[in-house]
């Protein structure tokens, strides 16, 4: 066999080779004389070891099984032929386990959650700018953060597949419903954070109305050609300039639905968000909301936020999941499923649903 060959600057080397009977590309055996010219791409052995070491914490257990790795088709098969063995979900399995015993040996921390109205205000605007700026420049790439949504690459394959992940995340808040029994008054849906429509065409399903609110002027832009191409009417989308906006335009409503939007707020901001919306919701309604309480390491003092630069993308924040409880007990809701999901690609993110109770507690109570 006589060829060649080159490396890619992905990491992929470019063999071509031309061969008298040996097998073809297609695993048929050819005449023998036949002449078949083929080129072949193949990962670098290094590469494939050093997967080994990152993913797995170990070297390979022999040559052979690294040459078989070399004949992924790209980087992209190769990292998940990794991710899907089940090596590494054990290995995961073990790193939750461990988190979750870890987790109960968790110091006190610093998270300021009671702030000035000015300082409220300053986390607010800053939240605002750099969400305008992400729905100016990378509106779909901000909502779900992969190559293929980014303005660049979008085609209309990823716009359908960028829609399709908004249905499962409906299709989630009905799997919860059915697994705890319960169903949907229908009435209005509160929506915070609606970003390009991608969940409030299917919550429009769900629900008579829904409200989708939002901080970014690019992205409700694009949610409201989205909702109108798929002829919705039951959506109104409303932008919000300020938290004092939010208390005098906010109905009263029947069910709160946000996921990975409280996560990008600082812990004051989550804490007023969650405070006003639970206020809002009526007797007999609920919300289905995500937001991380405890994300290792995760710290905030107001101060030191104030006087900081914001990051390149975005910001992740925590709540603290006793005020989650305490604003709930507040407004009488009651918790029905909390479930540590996956959403902000961390551990220690929570999504919660709960109802409200029809009779508040203290009349139950004869308080
Ligand atoms: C990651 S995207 C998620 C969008 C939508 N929830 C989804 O899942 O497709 C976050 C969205 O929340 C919006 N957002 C972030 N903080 C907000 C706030 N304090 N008030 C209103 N919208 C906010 C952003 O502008 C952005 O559209």
């Amino acid at each position: 066999m006589n060829g060649f060959q080159g490396l890619r600057g992905d990491g992929v080397t470019v063999r071509c080779w031309h061969s008298i009977g040996t097998l073809a590309l297609d695993g048929s055996q050819p005449d023998l004389g036949t002449f078949i010219f083929g080129v072949r791409n193949m990962i670098e052995p290094n590469i494939v070891r050093a997967f080994y070491r990152v993913l797995l914490k170990r070297e390979p257990e022999n040559e052979r099984v690294v040459m078989e790795k070399t004949h992924a088709p790209n980087i992209e098969a190769l990292l998940l032929s990794f991710v899907n063995c089940l090596e590494i979900r054990t290995k995961l399995a073990d790193a939750t386990v461990s988190y979750s015993s870890a987790i109960f040996e968790m110091p006190p921390r610093r998270v300021d959650y009671d702030i000035s109205a000015e300082q409220l205000r300053a986390c607010f605007d800053r939240v605002r700018r750099e969400w305008a700026l992400l729905g100016e420049q990378e509106p779909y790439w901000s909502v779900a953060a992969q190559d293929r949504f980014r303005v660049a690459n979008l085609d209309d394959k990823a716009m359908n597949k960028f829609f399709e992940t908004g249905r499962a995340t409906a299709v989630q808040l009905q799997n919860c419903l059915s697994r705890t029994g319960r169903k949907l008054a229908k009435g209005l849906c509160l929506e915070f954070g609606c970003g390009t429509g991608r969940v409030t065409r299917y919550l429009a399903e769900l629900f008579d109305h829904v409200i989708g609110i939002d901080v970014s002027p690019g992205h409700l832009k694009l949610a409201t050609k989205h909702l109108q191409d798929a002829g919705i009417s039951n959506v109104s989308l409303k932008l919000l300039g300020s938290p004092e906006e939010l208390i005098s335009i906010l109905p009263e409503f029947d069910f709160l639905f946000s996921t990975i939007v409280f996560q990008h707020n600082p812990p004051p901001l989550q804490k007023f968000f969650l405070d006003n919306f639970l206020k809002k919701v009526r007797p007999g309604g609920g919300a289905y909301f995500q937001m991380p309480t405890h994300t290792p390491g995760y710290e905030f003092q107001i101060e030191k936020y104030l006087n900081s630069k914001p990051p390149m993308h975005f910001e992740m924040h925590d709540l603290p999941m006793h005020v989650v409880f305490e604003t709930l007990n507040r407004y009488d809701l009651v918790p029905i499923e909390v479930l540590m999901d996956g959403r902000t690609g961390m551990l220690g993110s929570h999504t919660f649903f709960c109802m409200k109770r029809v009779v508040p507690h203290s009349v139950v109570a004869g308080a």
